[in-house]
């Protein structure tokens, strides 16, 4: 099942549809497992290394989780200030010196391809958790985990991406595994935070069908699928340009009254104001759902880079 064997996880458009049945496949597997016991020992004797440059709770914290079930190890660089990257140490120096330690990186950093660097640098398997406005491959792969969970088919989806899709890792990620299956594609933010062109152009070469507006009642009238994603207030150079779009989409429950159609949201999290605490109890609200399928999507892949798949 799957070629991921000692292979890096950089990018979304890695993916074929046949990996992503694998990974889905041995996900599933791993939750049925973790209801029956607490641990499992796939992973005994591995050791997981974290170098997160920039904050996170859930990527970091569910790949430790992840492994730690799996009954592997893990080690973390913790805080940036707390390493000695505080003294200078370049990032391909860093990623050598913990190769030395462990069997597989997970690595967060605030520049667009600087897990292709430290995957160039180490021959051990390094995994992206997010490098700046670039890739997000992973939390992508737990997205579809959870849309075929909760719709049951990730085929001829309607699904409005909604918010700062500009800055938004996870929805560059998204679009590329979504556009395996023909889903057809709302993107909703406001003019400035668009989908980076070369990334809607190529959709649309590949025959993907796409519409960029403004209008988000019209879109989600049309949805299936809403996701949702934060206004990146740490990407802006022009604060008052962030204080401009910041609360431009929010979903609450007058705007899911208003909704004739079923919907499923999804947010990556963290969230601020784009989804009322008050939608949280509406079933199509997945989002923390979404978060307990990070632990079993990132078990698998753990699993399948370091070759011990069940
Ligand atoms: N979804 C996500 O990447 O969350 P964190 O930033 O908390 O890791």
């Amino acid at each position: 099942m799957g070629n991921l064997k000692g292979k890096d996880i950089l990018h979304g458009n890695q993916f074929s549809k046949k990996d992503i049945d694998a990974i889905i496949k041995i996900a599933s597997n791993f939750e049925k497992e973790l209801k029956k016991k607490d641990s499992l020992t796939l992973l005994r004797g591995k050791i997981l290394a974290t170098l997160f440059y920039e904050p996170s709770t859930r990527t970091r914290l569910s790949f430790e989780t992840a492994m730690q079930r799996l009954g592997g190890g893990v080690i973390s660089m913790g805080s940036v200030e707390s390493s000695s990257v505080a003294k200078g140490e370049t990032l391909t120096d860093t990623v050598r010196t913990v190769s030395q330690y462990a069997d597989v990186i997970v690595i967060r950093h605030p520049r667009t391809g600087s897990a292709r660097e430290a995957a160039d640098a180490v021959p051990i398997p390094v995994i992206n958790a997010g490098d700046g406005t670039g890739q997000h491959p992973t939390q992508a792969l737990l997205d579809i985990y959870t849309i075929h969970k909760e719709l049951g088919s990730l085929k001829n989806l309607v699904v409005s991406m909604v918010g700062d899709l500009k800055n938004g890792r996870t929805v560059h990620a998204l679009v590329e595994l979504l556009s395996l299956f023909q889903a057809r594609l709302y993107f909703v933010s406001p003019g400035s935070l668009r989908m980076p062109e070369e990334i809607a152009s190529n959709l649309k070469q590949r025959g993907i069908e796409i519409e960029e507006t403004e209008d988000f009642r019209k879109a989600a009238s049309e949805s299936r699928l809403i996701y949702m994603t934060r206004i990146q207030k740490e990407r802006f150079e022009n604060l008052s340009e962030y204080e401009r779009v910041k609360g431009y989409y929010i979903i609450d429950e007058k705007f899911l009254k208003g909704l004739k159609n079923k919907v499923t949201i999804l947010h990556p999290l963290p969230r601020v104001d784009e989804i009322s605490p008050g939608v949280d109890t509406y079933h199509g609200a997945a989002y923390f759902r979404q978060v307990r399928n990070g632990v079993f999507v990132r078990m698998a892949l753990l699993a399948m880079v370091l070759g011990r798949i069940p």
